[in-house]
């Protein structure tokens, strides 16, 4: 089980390194799903399957989707994993070796993931537990686990979906920890997103060997959204609320916000329940093609705040009365808490949030922001009264002061640096990559621990809300050939000392002409 972390803002920064060099010149880190402070905030990004299914899914979709999540807005509110479903159409050859469809995707499945990592997004892709993927099209992982996850880490994968399609006979527990056994194995930090649809009920098991688990069926039919299973999901999700917390959550599926069949009110309520529910924040819709009322939902950086607040707090259902579901229990990092007012009625309903229906005492003088409307109203004492239309919400932070802090956000403007050094000649070669803090406060600057690989040095410099990491590589004695690491930085808590969110980047070194 992953710990809590107690503080998020004020951090000090610290950054460890590693190297995976081919030749082993350097030992493969050891990583463990639970340890490798990936997802400490539930994950954001996008996945095909609810907008596309399986067959659209090829390098120039997602390349589009990719352009598109950049210029949209949507990678600086913080998606950042994105990637092919089950469209990832790779094949074993008679080695036994996954091999990329050229066909679907011509730049390899390592080349869509350089141009991931290039636009400082994040590579996401996909596998089954079992012996075919769930359309069979393509092979599971099923006895070739080892294998498998090394591809994956070859591939250079940050996020993989774990299908449980054709698994008869299989344990769900020793398949995924044998999965994650593989991805320790294979040496590359991956977040694992467990896709059982809550068989087994991962949420009691999983957290030691995966960062999310899908908790219940599919949402939707690819292409349609599907408001009534969707609202199932909710309920389902709601109940398991002490399982989430950081590096562990519940996953109650991709989102169909902006997908055909919802309204605008259910957009925007839907995207505050999974806010609340701190669900991953993977986007379903197709955003080539979003309304500006979409862009505006998935990039509510107020609304996002709450899913990706440090303390990982899932909330649930405190008061029902009649249609109206009053949710709370998410207290925030900054002492405040977030409500939710949801009206699954017909007809339009005046609701008073007592304070004592959030556990606060009545004589309390809060500020209430609403974070829809951006407004602050208050001090009130007791409660609050709100009118929600039908199928809308009121979503809440309740605070004693008005000051509503978004935690930080991070945006990087890529996570991969490509270094070439040609001739006999020594050389000094600069590669740079800047993160940025989107979200009310400031990271403080970071510092680069000991540990990197002889060849790399990295020094960090702070420009605002922006700090560039600038990767130093001198090739004096370095030989002829091709050389890679994995570059980890962490947030660290002043207090307890603890990495609070990692942050994971390639460096390739390329030497040509003997020195
Ligand atoms: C399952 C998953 C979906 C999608 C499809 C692909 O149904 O739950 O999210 O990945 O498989 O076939």
């Amino acid at each position: 089980m992953r710990k809590k972390p107690q503080a998020i803002l004020g951090i000090a920064i610290a950054f460890l390194f590693f190297a995976l060099v081919p030749g082993a010149q350097n030992p493969s880190p050891q990583v463990h799903a639970a340890d490798d402070d990936l997802a400490l905030t539930p994950p954001m990004g996008w996945y095909p399957w609810n907008e596309f299914g399986e067959e659209p899914q090829n390098e120039k979709l997602i390349k589009e989707i990719v352009d598109a999540l950049v210029s949209s807005g949507l990678r600086e509110a913080g998606y950042a994993y994105v990637g092919p479903d089950e469209g990832i159409c790779f094949s074993r050859d008679a080695g036994g070796k996954l091999t990329t469809n050229l066909v679907r995707y011509p730049s390899g499945l390592r080349g869509l993931g350089d141009y991931i990592h290039k636009k400082g997004l994040k590579y996401a892709l996909y596998t089954d537990a079992g012996t075919r993927t769930c359309s069979k099209a393509m092979p599971g992982t099923k006895d070739h686990e080892f294998e498998d996850m090394a591809a994956f880490a070859e591939w250079r994968a940050d996020y993989l979906k774990i299908d449980w399609c054709n698994t008869e006979g299989q344990d769900v527990v020793k398949t995924y920890t044998k999965l994650h056994d593989a991805q320790h194995a294979a040496g590359r930090p991956i977040v694992h997103s467990l896709c059982s649809w809550g068989e087994g009920e991962p949420w009691k098991w999983a957290a030691s060997v995966g960062h999310l688990w899908r908790t219940t069926g599919d949402i939707c039919r690819p292409g349609r959204a599907d408001w009534g299973n969707a609202m199932k999901i909710v309920a389902a999700n709601e109940k398991l609320y002490e399982a989430a917390g950081p590096g562990h959550w519940n996953d109650p599926d991709m989102m169909i916000t902006g997908m055909a069949g919802l309204s605008e009110t259910q957009n925007r309520s839907f995207f505050s329940l999974w806010c609340m529910l701190a669900a991953p924040l993977m986007a379903g819709n197709d955003l080539r093609k979003m309304t500006t009322s979409t862009i505006q939902i998935l990039t509510n950086l107020e609304a996002i705040g709450i899913n990706q607040d440090p303390l990982g707090l899932q909330g649930r259902i405190v008061r029902r009365s009649g249609k109206v579901e009053i949710w709370a229990g998410k207290r925030l990092f900054d002492g405040s808490q977030a409500v939710l007012v949801f009206n699954q009625g017909a007809a339009p309903a005046d609701v008073r949030v007592a304070w004592s229906d959030i556990g606060i005492a009545e004589s309390a003088a809060l500020y209430v922001r609403n974070l829809w409307t951006h407004q602050t109203a208050g001090p009130h004492r007791g409660g609050i009264s709100v009118r929600v239309a039908p199928n809308d919400v009121a979503l809440l932070r309740i605070s004693k002061t008005t000051a509503f802090p978004v935690p930080p956000i991070i945006v990087a403007d890529s996570y991969l640096v490509s270094l070439h050094a040609a001739g006999p000649a020594a050389q000094k070669l600069t590669g740079a990559i800047t993160v940025k803090t989107n979200g009310s406060d400031e990271l403080p600057l970071w510092k680069v621990r000991p540990g990197l690989p002889s060849w790399l040095s990295v020094a960090v410099t702070r420009n605002g809300k922006s700090q560039t990491l600038t990767n130093t590589v001198s090739t004096a004695g370095v030989k002829k050939g091709l050389y890679h690491a994995v570059v980890r930085a962490d947030n660290i808590e002043p207090l307890s000392g603890k990495p609070m969110s990692a942050l994971y980047y390639d460096v390739d070194l390329e030497v040509t002409g003997s020195r």
